[in-house]
């Protein structure tokens, strides 16, 4: 180490970090590169504007926003450094972000997610995109959630997931130096507690919006589908995919409404075969995800059994030996159009965007 280098060390540890491996000189000020200190912008980014019209609408009638928590600028930043900051582990070993990964559409790619001690969860993780959309409000594939404010707190408590406490959680966020400043900002006192934490969790993970995809182009007026995505755009809406026993079950967009293409009231008949798990009140129903950046992703399904949309919408052809979703295979003919349509909703963008990125590092 030279002089100016101790001498940076020596001033950062005044100000209370920890670890002096990377500093770096970073528009005037010291950013340290550490993993356990976050990096954060002077002012804090925009977390809750910038959407086209047709999001906006559907935010006027979907928005799962309560009153008393809405999306501020500095109640997202301090959200973001939780959903990323491991001490919400017991053993300091996993975040949020460790199996909501952002650039697999903050969902983990793996069909089960292991836990803080390594231990495989139950179910599939699930990508948290829009989760803003869902009208009810009610979390989880089987909804056992009442609201976002209520489901962060689980995974958390979760014996597989976290494995920690509530009061263990606060006592090693006030022990923290960088959290009181995060605390104040987003919610004008330094007092940290569970329904704090919670909230701006659920102001982060409400942020993840979506827009910047050709089908939000096309929606604006922006761009055009090609002929093949015309064509899967048109079956997506109208055609009723083939039911088991004759049964007709609605068009893809009657449950997966657009623009976010979410099934905000899982009502309508559907299962995916699974003798180890029943959903909804034990009826064979699930919520679905947003299917936005649904292209991008592996392991679909409440139970990641199903490798991507290819191998879903080409399920009910005959020889190919997996059992038929219902309401999910579609004619061999239709499903690169099908396809092509899905890829349009693709939003690379949030992959990296930075208000979004993990700020330990
Ligand atoms: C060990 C992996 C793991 C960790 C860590 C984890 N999750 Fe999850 N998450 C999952 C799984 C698996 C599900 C689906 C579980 C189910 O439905 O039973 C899920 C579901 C969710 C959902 C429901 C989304 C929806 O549309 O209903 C939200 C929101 C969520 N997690 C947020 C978080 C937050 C916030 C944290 C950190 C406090 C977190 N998760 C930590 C694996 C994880
Ligand atoms: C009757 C309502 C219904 C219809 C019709 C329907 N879906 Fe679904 N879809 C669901 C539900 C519910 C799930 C989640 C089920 C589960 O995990 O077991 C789902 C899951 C999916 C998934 C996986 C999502 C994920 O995140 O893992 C994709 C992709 C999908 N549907 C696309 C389609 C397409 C394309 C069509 C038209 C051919 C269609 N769906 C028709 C209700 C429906």
């Amino acid at each position: 180490m030279n002089k100016s280098l101790v001498f940076l060390c020596l001033i950062i540890l005044t100000v209370g970090a920890h670890g002096c491996k990377k500093e770096t000189q970073e528009k005037g000020t010291i950013a340290v590169s550490s993993s356990d200190t976050p990096t954060l912008p002077a002012t804090a980014y925009s977390y809750n504007t910038g959407y086209p019209a047709h999001v906006v609408a559907e935010l006027s009638l979907a928005d799962n926003t309560p009153n008393n928590n809405p999306i501020t600028n500095d109640g997202a930043s301090l959200g973001r450094v939780l959903f990323y900051d491991k001490i919400l582990s017991a053993n300091n070993t996993l975040s949020c972000g460790s199996c909501h990964k952002q650039n697999e559409s903050f969902v983990d790619n793996r069909v089960l997610s292991p836990g803080f001690l390594g231990e495989l969860g139950k179910r599939h993780s699930m990508p948290l995109l829009n989760v803003r959309f869902y009208q009810s409000g009610k979390m989880f594939w089987d909804e056992r959630a009442a609201s976002l404010e209520q489901q962060v707190l689980m995974p958390i408590q979760d014996h597989l997931e976290m494995g920690a406490t509530l009061n263990e959680v606060v006592s090693k966020v006030k022990a923290k130096t960088y959290y009181p400043a995060l605390f104040e900002k987003a919610f004008g006192t330094k007092d940290i507690d569970t329904t704090k934490i919670a909230r701006a969790l659920a102001q982060y993970v409400r942020s993840i919006v979506t827009y910047q995809s050709k089908y939000d182009r096309v929606k604006q007026g922006a761009a055009s589908f090609s002929t093949l995505e015309q064509a899967g755009a048109t079956l997506f809406a109208t055609a009723p995919a083939p039911g088991p026993g004759g049964a007709r079950p609605p068009s893809c967009a009657g449950c997966h409404k657009p623009p976010m293409f979410i099934t905000s009231n899982p009502e309508a008949p559907f299962s995916l075969p699974d003798p180890n798990d029943l959903g909804i009140n034990n009826q064979r129903r699930f919520k679905s995800p947003s299917l936005r950046n649904v292209a991008l992703r592996s392991s679909l399904f409440h139970n990641g059994s199903v490798s991507n949309i290819q191998d879903m919408l080409s399920r009910g052809a005959p020889g190919n030996g997996n059992t038929a979703i219902p309401a999910h295979s579609v004619r061999p003919e239709d499903v690169a159009a099908l396809s092509a349509f899905l890829q349009t909703l693709n939003d690379q963008a949030i992959l990296t965007e930075e208000r979004f990125s993990n700020p330990f590092k």
